[in-house]
């Protein structure tokens, strides 16, 4: 018996963003594609440049000149997110950045602050939307007694609270996390992840989650999309592509983050060689191909596709996946 294939509920399909800088046209994203499944969590790693915040920027209908989407669809719950861009921002879709105050405003209590979001989507009175907001404080685990507190008495970890609080005010289907926990110290940030993860998982809510650190991939994430270059280089379940690399990028990633045991600390942390290239200077063939020791003739003349829904390496053709 064969189960039902569970529809996405975003399909991101062979989408390019390009970015025209006076007569010359390059390639932000390019031919990137993948989905996001009701209530997962989904990673996207990659450096910085890679086109992981260009990524949520598209989905949130963000693109502006001197970007613009030259081809392929974004598709959210079923229908194209151009369509109806406005009413998908805030409401179905929610953001969280890495500064907490960006979102917050630094002037308003944070209690008028979850008020006005939550009245701005729920059709309830003001007596019912300060029980809501109190209730989401305490679940986030701040005391419903802060509510009259403005942002600067809080510290940066339980800004970060409060933003999450106000992210899941409209109760959305998919929250856009774009390294929601770098700019914390590393025990806060643990904790962070720990409650957007059960929050999430208890309400259905998918997460993407956008970080330059495998480790944040390794404990949070259900699946994990490999970005570089604006392109795809490898997806595929967290715990089998970090057991598993397929694509020396990915292999890469994993070899470069740092771990606390008895050996790792004898040796010095790898480091992949070179950076990534300006969107002017991606090479022909494989992006990667000039920073990777496993290249062959092939990567430096054509872009591999995706092989076996897994990895974009000609590497890949010669091994059975
Ligand atoms: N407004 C912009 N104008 C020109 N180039 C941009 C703009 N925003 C991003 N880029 C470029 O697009 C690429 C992807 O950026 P971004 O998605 O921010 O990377 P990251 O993976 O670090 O989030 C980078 O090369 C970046 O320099
Ligand atoms: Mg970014």
């Amino acid at each position: 018996m064969t189960s039902k294939p569970v529809k996405p509920l975003l399909e991101i399909q062979n989408l390019d963003v390009t970015l025209k800088n006076r007569d010359s046209y390059f390639k932000a994203l390019d031919d990137l594609s993948f989905n996001v499944l009701p209530g997962e969590i989904l990673g996207l790693v990659g450096e910085s440049g890679a086109g992981k915040s260009m990524t949520g920027s598209a989905i949130l209908g963000l693109i502006e000149p001197p970007l613009f989407i030259s081809k392929g669809k974004i598709i959210f719950k079923g229908k194209r997110i151009e369509e109806n861009a406005i009413s998908v921002r805030g409401s179905m879709i929610s953001m969280i950045f890495q500064d907490p105050l960006v979102s917050l405003n630094p002037l308003r209590k944070i209690g008028d602050q979850l008020v006005e979001t939550i009245r701005t989507h729920i059709n309830i009175d003001k007596a019912e939307a300060i029980t809501y907001a109190k209730n989401l404080l305490e679940e986030v685990g701040i005391d419903r007694e802060r509510f009259n507190a403005y942002p600067h008495t809080f510290s940066g970890g339980m800004r970060q609270r409060v933003v999450i609080a106000l992210a899941l005010a409209p109760n959305p289907s998919l929250i856009i996390a774009d390294e929601p926990t770098s700019a914390l110290d590393v025990s806060v940030q643990a904790l962070i992840l720990a409650l957007l993860k059960r929050l999430c998982k208890e309400r259905g809510t998918s997460i993407i989650l956008i970080t330059h650190d495998m480790g944040v991939i390794a404990e949070t994430t259900d699946r994990v999309a490999v970005l570089y270059s604006g392109r795809l280089s490898e997806i595929g379940k967290t715990s089998e592509v970090l057991n598993s690399p397929k694509h020396p990028y990915t292999q890469g990633l994993i070899a470069a983050t740092p771990r606390i045991d008895a050996d790792s600390l004898k040796t010095k942390l790898y480091q992949i060689p070179g950076t990534m290239p300006d969107l002017s200077e991606i090479p022909d063939g494989c992006p990667f191909h000039q920073r990777c020791s496993k290249s062959i003739p092939k990567c430096s003349e054509n872009n591999p596709p995706l092989l076996y829904d897994r990895a974009s390496c000609w590497l890949l053709e010669k091994e059975s996946v």
